[in-house]
């Protein structure tokens, strides 16, 4: 028999085949694997006799016929359109249990602080990881000397670009963007070149804020970061308000919190002093509103950079940086999914 017999044959009998019954005695018929008339067909051919060419060809119209046979019993003939359902496929089937994934929680008090934020009028811009020396040093008013532009703690890259050391970086640009009034808040990954431990990463998470209208003072800033707090913690935290220097706040202030991994008494986490740096933050320097084209007599605002790890730490008691970053499963499953 040749192959365009066998099909006509099986595309017959195929139409003959009404019930369920006469299609299976049929399947095995025709796809048996001890007698299948396809199956074994090529068993009654002489390959050797064939050019190269003959048996590229039949090999191609024999895979054809195969095919449209398996796919005639598997509920479907070749030319009907796909996404008939299967009789075997039971949609009613409940779903086996899967453990869902859970949010890092660096994620996890990210996404509440832009929900806050959000919700006090603040737009949410992340920035870029890779920065200019401008944008990271010049514009933020750090002099051209300051040790933090050397190798040992900026990673440098090649082109003459960093990756960007803090979210502050993104100030100036969003000024020039938005112009004032502006509030806006930057979440996002910084770089830095440093040696390890209990506190200390090469990459890590800080929020940025800042608020600029006309007269911006402390009053507001205060107000602002007692909302962060409250809105993160759910709860009284002790907090203490120290002056601070950074060249892009004109006053500048550390807002510590009492360690809430140790109660205060002291552990490595706070360097044994029971305070933990959290909120620095401050008025806008002169300098880079203007860098950002905005008008120093005109507006005023303040700004305040959050390290999103050390605060997951703080608020889910993590004693370790490693482990936020360590990617172990055992760690991250004790989080929720979602908010
Ligand atoms: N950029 C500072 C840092 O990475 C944090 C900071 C301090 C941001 C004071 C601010 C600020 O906006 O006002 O250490």
């Amino acid at each position: 028999m040749k192959l365009a017999e066998l099909k006509e044959q099986f595309l017959h009998d195929l139409a003959e085949a009404k019930s369920a019954e006469a299609r299976e005695e049929l399947r095995t018929k025709y796809l048996g694997r001890k007698q299948g008339l396809i199956t074994n067909f090529q068993k009654s051919v002489d390959m050797r006799a064939m050019s190269v060419e003959a048996r590229k060809e039949f090999g191609k119209l024999f895979n054809q016929l195969k095919e449209l046979a398996e796919n005639a019993f598997a509920g479907k003939t070749a030319g009907e359109a796909a996404g008939d359902i299967r009789p075997e496929i039971d949609l009613t089937m409940p779903v086996s249990a899967m453990a869902p994934g859970s949010l890092h929680p660096v994620s996890l008090v990210q996404l509440e602080l832009e929900q806050l934020f959000t919700d006090m009028g603040f737009m949410v811009d992340s920035g870029y990881e890779v920065e200019t020396e401008f944008n990271n040093f010049d514009g933020p008013n750090i002099p051209k000397d300051h040790p933090a532009r050397e190798a040992q703690d900026t990673f440098w890259l090649t082109n003459g670009l960093l990756l960007r050391t803090h979210t502050t970086a993104n100030q100036v640009r969003v000024m020039r963007r938005f112009g004032a009034p502006l509030r806006a808040i930057f979440p996002g990954r910084c770089f830095r070149a440093e040696n390890l431990d209990a506190s200390h990463e090469n990459t890590f998470y800080q929020l940025e804020g800042l608020m600029i209208d006309k007269n911006i003072t402390i009053a507001n800033l205060i107000a602002v970061m007692k909302t962060l707090l409250s809105g993160v913690f759910h709860k009284e935290v002790t907090v203490r308000l120290r002056p601070g220097f950074f060249p892009f706040t004109e006053p500048g202030f550390e807002l510590d919190i009492e360690c809430l991994i140790c109660g205060g008494s002291g552990c490595p986490t706070c360097k044994r002093s029971g305070w933990v740096e959290l909120l620095p933050c401050g008025l806008i320097h002169p300098n880079v509103l203007k860098n950002g084209l905005i008008d120093p007599n005109e507006y005023s605002g303040f700004a305040f950079g959050v390290g999103l790890t050390r605060l997951a730490m703080m608020k889910y008691g993590i004693s370790d940086i490693r482990y936020l970053n360590g990617g172990d499963i055992r760690v991250l499953s004790q989080f929720p999914a979602m908010l």
